[in-house]
């Protein structure tokens, strides 16, 4: 099973002579296939919760590209949905959630994840799970919980996340009672996952990166440490890998003791150093600049070349540093993995 999945053999430390490729955000509007299924769709939520709709755009770039691994199409943001907090996507504007100002307004939070409303998620995984070409390895995902949070607490995306750092400053006693409730939230959520039929989880923590070390260690490190043991704990065998946005030099931290089989480098990471940090701990992701593909053309094809040089000879599995951008040519996707997949001669 692991010999025939090149992914799930880089996780399980082995290198392969092409690396494995898939790319964040691979489903979604830069494909016209996906544009045309989501504008039959009343809401992107709704989107999201309709497993017919949700595993038809899971499998769209599997069809198109053949990439090495299918990442569940869901959001981040069912969580606090499913945690009483609802979401709703305002078209071209992003995320809209009733914002959480004081820790009184916590009181408008529910105990527990409803994992009832989570049940159109594990049915798309299902359906996906059975569709997939056995090469292919399905991944399943959730945000880390600090992510998360800054989402709950700003009710919408912000540039710095500078409303969750203030709460986190004024009321640290709350914040850390929310980052509890996530990472256990998480831990059900993505176990769920995992029993559906997900083979693989990702932990995205796209706003690591704007904290100081010490709010670093309360609000990233440690309940991604959590969630991660208790994977590991619950669901032996299922491999991790932990996107930590913005680690910068913490990388050699999260290597050491996080747990995780790989780590996602972001755009900004030089895959160099990483490399030669982390040497033969764990499997290294990414990390294309999304901007790079967008452009195409010699910008593409140095940036590719200079990335599989980085990583010859470590388990690497081939992605951008972030999501792909809407505006991305597919022409531009289809070099790439030709680049990629050419690499090993
Ligand atoms: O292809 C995939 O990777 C699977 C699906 C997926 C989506 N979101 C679909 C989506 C995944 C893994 C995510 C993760 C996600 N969602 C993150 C972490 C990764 C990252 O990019 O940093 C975050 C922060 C979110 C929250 C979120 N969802 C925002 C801020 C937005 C609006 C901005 C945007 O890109 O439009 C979304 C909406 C969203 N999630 C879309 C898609 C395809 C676009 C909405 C649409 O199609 O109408």
């Amino acid at each position: 099973m692991i010999d025939e999945k090149p992914l799930l053999s880089v996780l399980h430390g082995r290198k392969t002579a092409v690396p494995p490729l898939w790319l964040m955000r691979q489903a979604g509007r830069y494909l016209p296939e996906y544009r045309e299924i989501r504008a039959k769709a009343s809401s992107f939520l709704e989107f999201c919760y309709s497993p017919a709709s949700a595993a038809e755009a899971t499998l769209q770039p599997i069809r198109r590209f053949g990439f090495d691994a299918a990442i569940l199409f869901s959001d981040i943001l069912v969580i606090p949905d499913a945690l009483g907090q609802r979401v709703s996507f305002e078209s071209g504007e992003g995320p809209r959630l009733e914002p959480l100002e004081t820790p009184d307004d916590f009181s408008r939070l529910s105990e527990a994840l409803d994992l009832g409303r989570l049940a159109p998620v594990f049915e798309t995984i299902d359906r996906v799970k059975g569709a997939l070409p056995s090469p292919t390895t399905f991944i399943g995902f959730c945000g880390a919980p600090w992510t998360v949070a800054s989402y709950m607490i700003a009710g919408r995306g912000t540039s710095d996340q500078a409303p969750a750092r203030l709460f986190a400053y004024r009321y640290p006693e709350a914040f850390a009672s929310l980052i509890d409730k996530l990472a256990e939230a998480s831990i059900s959520y993505l176990l769920g996952q995992i029993d559906a039929g997900v083979e693989v989880v990702q932990i995205f923590d796209s706003w690591a990166g704007v904290l100081p070390a010490h709010e670093f260690e309360n609000w990233v490190f440690s309940p991604i440490r959590k969630i991660v043991s208790r994977i590991k704990a619950e669901r032996p065998g299922t491999p991790v890998i932990a996107f930590v946005r913005g680690a910068g030099t913490h990388l050699t931290r999260l290597v050491e003791n996080l747990g995780a089989d790989a780590y996602g480098l972001d755009t900004a990471a030089d895959p160099v150093w990483a490399v030669r940090e982390t040497a033969g701990r764990a499997a290294l992701q990414g990390n294309l600049d999304p901007l790079a593909l967008l452009a195409g053309g010699a910008a593409l094809d140095r940036e590719t070349a200079a990335i599989l040089r980085a990583f010859e000879g470590h388990p690497h599995i081939f992605n951008l540093g972030h999501g792909i951008l809407p505006q991305t040519p597919i022409a531009h996707v289809e070099r790439l993995i030709a680049l990629v997949r050419q690499s090993g001669g």
